[in-house]
């Protein structure tokens, strides 16, 4: 392909902007509740960014304002969510399945094509393909009802990737799981993340699922919900159930751990602990508030 001649090629092309941007966010609730202060995060578009932290810490807020669902008492947020012709961009996959129980599983994955316009044959092939890949190619006339806790899950997963989502919010999807059961999705999880060029933000309260599926995992304090420790996880992908028998995840979950400890015994104070020292623990990062401003993107 030939360039125009005044279209300047530069050899270093810059990377694609985050398409999740939280900066200084702090959200008050109209009962006076400060659930989150001093907010910064980013998450690339090709980026898997785990949230864990102690219950009421605020990961759900972050998920919902990255959603659009929830607005910042200030602070910027900047996600394909807030702009009214990005917004089918994102998909939400909730801690229930939340499936619907009069519907097939057919017809519970083709409702966000369905709301987007298409029939029930327009919408019939992706809406099999995205079945056939979480392994429910034969189940497509079942009802909820007649589905596994797991099946409904990928049921649910399934209905959130049949729009081929940018950005993928999961708020503690795998938690009514069994481990065997959470352990097969995790791997299968990454292998619908990896290559589809998607950003995903997976709220979790389990150590060893941030760190088999996350490049990065950001541990939150609560009262009020901050940021105090980033750890990353540097194995690439895709990763192999394999994975979990290295000194690599051993590390990194110890790292995590201890980043979950100080979070808890964190006094609901000014200043937040930055990580164990020994530990591949980093205090909160700065990806969010070095970020430069995404012009022309809200
Ligand atoms: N709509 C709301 N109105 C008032 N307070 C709220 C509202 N939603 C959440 N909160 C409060 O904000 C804080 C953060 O809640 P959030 O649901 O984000 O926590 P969480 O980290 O997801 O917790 P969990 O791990 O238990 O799911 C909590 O103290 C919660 O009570
Ligand atoms: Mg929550």
């Amino acid at each position: 392909m030939t360039m125009p001649p005044d279209a300047p090629s530069s050899p270093h092309p810059s990377p694609p902007p985050p398409l999740i941007v939280l900066r200084r966010v702090h959200k008050q609730f109209d009962n006076g509740l400060q659930a989150l202060s001093d907010v910064s995060l980013a998450v690339e578009p090709d980026e898997f960014v785990a949230l864990l932290g102690p219950s009421g810490c605020g990961k759900s807020t972050v998920l919902r304002l990255a959603a659009g669902l929830e607005a910042a008492s200030s602070g910027e947020v900047q996600a394909p969510a807030l702009l009214p012709e990005r917004a089918s961009e994102t998909a939400f996959v909730f801690q229930e399945p939340t499936l619907m129980p009069w519907a097939s599983a057919f017809d519970n994955v083709w409702l966000p094509l369905r709301l987007q316009g298409l029939s029930r044959a327009q919408a019939a092939a992706s809406v099999r393909k995205v079945l056939a890949s979480v392994g429910l190619a034969e189940f497509e006339a079942a009802y909820p009802a007649a589905l596994s806790g797991g099946m409904k899950m990928r049921a649910s997963i399934a209905r959130a990737l049949v729009t081929r989502p940018r950005v993928l919010l999961m708020d503690e999807p795998f938690a009514a799981l069994d481990d065997i059961t959470r352990q097969k999705l995790n791997t299968d999880l990454l292998q619908w993340w990896h290559g589809r060029a998607m950003a995903a933000l997976f709220v979790t309260h389990s150590v060893t699922e941030a760190v088999f599926l996350s490049q990065r995992v950001l541990v939150m304090a609560a009262r009020p919900g901050r940021v105090v420790a980033e750890v990353l996880v540097k194995q690439p992908y895709p990763r192999s159930a394999e994975f979990r028998d290295s000194s690599a995840f051993v590390e990194a979950c110890r790292a995590v751990a201890a980043a979950l400890v100080d979070a808890h015994a964190a006094q609901p104070a000014t200043a937040a602990t930055a990580g164990h020292a020994g530990h591949a623990a980093h205090g909160p990062p700065q990806s969010a508030a070095q970020c430069p401003p995404a012009a022309g993107r809200r």
